[in-house]
């Protein structure tokens, strides 16, 4: 059973390949499960803007009323003119240039989420030239592992993010001299595709350690925010259509300690889009190696970079195998120059023959976002099935 009707691959077989396909129907449910989950605790949600910025994509998020979260100039300014509001943007990350700042104060931009002493007193300067008051939250390291892949850890002291729990008094220390700078909140974010629920637990845990030492020392916080990271299923995507959003926001509402008229705000980017996008390539060639036969795809690591980069699995699967036929082994592979342009080992699939369309799920998140133009090659533009 595919996910997609024998329309909708009529349709899809149309278009020239490489594309992305996005299913806005799965979207839609999608968001209106994690309006429907997250308000049941009176949960706020920011959509990570970094997983994927289609203006379709972005506008079905913008009108379930979410906020957005954005880690550069160009996410913020995209975020303002996709509609959401100033007062839904927030602004993290632990490079932010001058020019952004400016920028984003003059837009006056809900919040900036900071990552170091000098960015704090640069962002002070910056304000207090423009006039304006920046609300900031803290973004503290918690040294919390959250059980993924490496290079999407971010919550361990060896990572380059976050304020370090030793570092706080002094940090305070500046805030006091920062005229322009309103601290309103603690934010943290351990990692991405997390799956083991009890890592957000243990994060609970921590938040609560750290904001009772705010609290030791009279310091109000408004908000708490705890970032993203909820995993997909990558194995089974049609098992999972929609992660375990109840599941997941139930964990901080029982782990979490949440004071009077406090605020607790999420910036989830994967689990909302992953799901809904496919990446639409065309078999080119089913060649014979040595030990095993190679399906070479016309989309690769300039469309997808996930495999090559974290060794990350996405289901292949052939749309248009001839019906009965038997199942293969092949390693699928792209066109791009680089042995790690790779989709994935002996992996089984129907008989491809030379023109099949090929789909590789689980794509909506940090896929077109993350495409590039190695070799010149060019993405195709994305087709919507609504
Ligand atoms: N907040 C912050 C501060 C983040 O750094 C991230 C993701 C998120 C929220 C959203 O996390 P999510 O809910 O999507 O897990 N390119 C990698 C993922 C990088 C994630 C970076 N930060 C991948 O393809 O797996």
């Amino acid at each position: 059973m595919s996910a997609f009707s024998p329309e909708q691959i009529v349709v899809l077989g149309q278009s020239p390949t490489p594309f992305y396909c996005y299913d806005l129907k799965l979207l839609q449910q999608t968001l209106d499960t994690v309006k429907s989950e997250s308000g049941k605790y009176g949960f706020h949600v920011h959509y990570a803007m970094k997983a994927n910025v289609e203006d379709e994509v972005l506008e079905l998020i913008r009108s379930a009323g979410f906020g957005a979260d954005c880690v550069s100039g160009g996410e913020v300014e995209k975020a303002l003119r996709a509609g959401f509001s100033a007062a839904q943007v927030v602004f993290a990350g632990v490079g932010k240039s001058d020019a952004e700042i400016i920028a984003a104060l003059r837009d006056d931009i809900f919040c900036f989420n900071c990552e170091s002493i000098p960015e704090i007193e640069i962002i002070n300067e910056h304000a207090l030239t423009l006039g304006k008051k920046a609300r900031i939250a803290l973004r503290i390291n918690p040294n919390v592992h959250a059980n993924t892949h490496h290079y999407i850890t971010t919550g361990l002291e060896e990572n380059k993010f976050g304020i370090g729990v030793n570092e706080l008094p002094a940090v305070l220390d500046v805030i006091k001299l920062c005229e322009a700078i309103s601290l309103i909140g603690l934010h943290f974010h351990i990692g991405s595709q997390i799956t083991d629920l009890n890592v957000f637990k243990q994060l609970c845990v921590r938040v609560n350690e750290i904001q009772e030492w705010f609290v030791s020392r009279k310091i109000s916080i408004q908000i708490i925010n705890v970032g993203g990271g909820l995993g997909v299923n990558y194995y089974e995507p049609d098992k999972e259509r929609i992660p375990d959003f109840a599941a997941y926001f139930k964990v901080f509402k029982r782990f979490l300690e949440i004071r009077n008229g406090q605020e607790v705000h999420f910036e989830l980017g994967r689990a909302i889009v992953a799901q809904s996008g496919t990446l639409i390539s065309r078999a080119l060639f089913v060649k014979k190696g040595v030990q095993t036969q190679f399906a070479v795809l016309d989309a690769g690591m300039t469309e997808l970079i996930r495999p090559a980069l974290y060794q990350a699995y996405h289901k292949v699967e052939n749309l248009t195998a001839t019906p009965g036929s038997k199942s293969e082994r092949y390693d699928v592979v792209g066109p791009v120059c680089e042995s790690s342009d790779c989709f994935g080992k002996a992996m089984e699939l129907h008989t491809i023959k030379r023109g099949d369309i090929i789909a590789i799920r689980t794509a909506g998140a940090y896929g077109s976002v993350m495409a590039s133009h190695y070799n010149l090659r060019q993405l195709n533009p994305p087709v919507f099935l609504k």
